[in-house]
């Protein structure tokens, strides 16, 4: 890849930066710059790693990466358009922003790719989607798919359903971390004491997920072979299925898909708008305006 800067130093963008820099290096190297000069020291001191500003590091950079929020990367596409080198990659994390609204700020024929990523990517776990823009080949794929595979698995899909996937890999580990809280909190209700509760639940969750993975089985061949005739989990699953468990999926489903289109404006220009979605217990799943999922008490 050769250089990369890695533009936007926060969460993900420490997340692929230690990704990168723990990898198989074959002799790329590595700049980032963030606005924040204590962030650039703190990240500099983790990781030996050199940090510049968004001019300097885009000046050098083969491949610029672009991890600041949706509503900040026009001003930084703006800021160093002029900074390209001409056969510069630009690889963009942003949700909800296209490639075409990037390529429209950045010297004409720029490869742009969009990617969405999502939080496992901290623990190297993560799932991440690509999508070339109009003026990608299958190299400038390629570059991106190996920096993502730093930090995860990685799928190429048409731009047309990053939408959807922001919708189910993006903000999925929350419904997964929603789903282990009520669980948690359903087995302190059984009785059982909370670190207890805990244990069963994540070794539940990770081998439910190893399992599903390993077998390559259809979840539902491996929810029936342990569901047994008027047994313990056809009275659970009746419950789930009484409560509307799977419709309420959907729809909040839908609802994330429907989020990232306003995920690039200002947050004044978002309308105010909430609709709220019928779930099994004291907690509220809404969708918002302001957010993919949120979850009230
Ligand atoms: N975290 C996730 O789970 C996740 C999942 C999927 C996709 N993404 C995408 O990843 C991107 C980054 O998300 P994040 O959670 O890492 O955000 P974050 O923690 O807020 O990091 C963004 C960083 O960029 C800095 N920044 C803002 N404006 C800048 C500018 N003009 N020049 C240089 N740096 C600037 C921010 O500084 P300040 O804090 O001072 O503003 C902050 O340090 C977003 O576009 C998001 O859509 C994140």
């Amino acid at each position: 890849m050769g250089v990369v800067a890695v533009i936007g130093a926060g969460v993900m963008g420490e997340a692929l930066l230690s990704g990168l820099l723990r990898g198989d290096r074959m002799g790329d190297t590595f700049v980032v710059a963030d606005k924040r000069q204590d962030r650039l020291a703190e990240l500099h001191d983790r990781y030996g790693v050199e940090a510049a500003t968004n001019e300097e590091a885009t000046r050098v950079a083969d491949v610029v990466v672009l991890v600041v929020k949706p509503q900040d990367i026009f001003a930084v596409a703006d800021a160093i358009s002029a900074e390209l080198k001409p056969d510069a990659l630009v690889v963009s994390l942003a949700a909800g922003v296209t490639t075409a609204s990037l390529e429209a700020r950045l010297p004409v024929g720029t490869p742009v790719v969009r990617v969405m990523p999502n939080t496992p990517a901290l623990v190297d776990q993560g799932m991440s989607a690509v999508s070339p823009g109009a003026h990608c080949d299958a190299e400038h794929v390629a570059m991106a798919v190996r920096l993502m595979t730093c930090v995860g698995k990685v799928v190429e899909v048409p731009e047309t359903q990053q939408d959807a996937v922001t919708a189910i890999s993006g903000s999925g580990p929350a419904y997964i971390f929603y789903t282990v809280e009520a669980m948690i909190e359903a087995g302190v209700g059984l009785g059982l004491p909370r670190r207890l509760a805990t244990e069963l639940t994540l070794q539940t969750v990770y081998g439910a997920a190893t399992m599903l993975r390993e077998t390559g089985e259809h979840p539902v061949v491996l929810r029936e072979n342990v569901t047994s005739p008027a047994g313990t989990m056809a009275a659970a699953l009746r419950i789930l299925e009484d409560h509307k468990v799977r419709a309420a999926f959907l729809a909040a489903l839908e609802a994330a898909r429907n989020r990232p289109v306003a995920s690039g404006l200002p947050a004044t220009r978002i309308p105010q708008r909430r609709r709220e979605i019928s779930f099994p217990s004291s907690h509220r799943m809404t969708s918002t305006s302001a957010g993919t999922a949120a979850i009230s008490h």
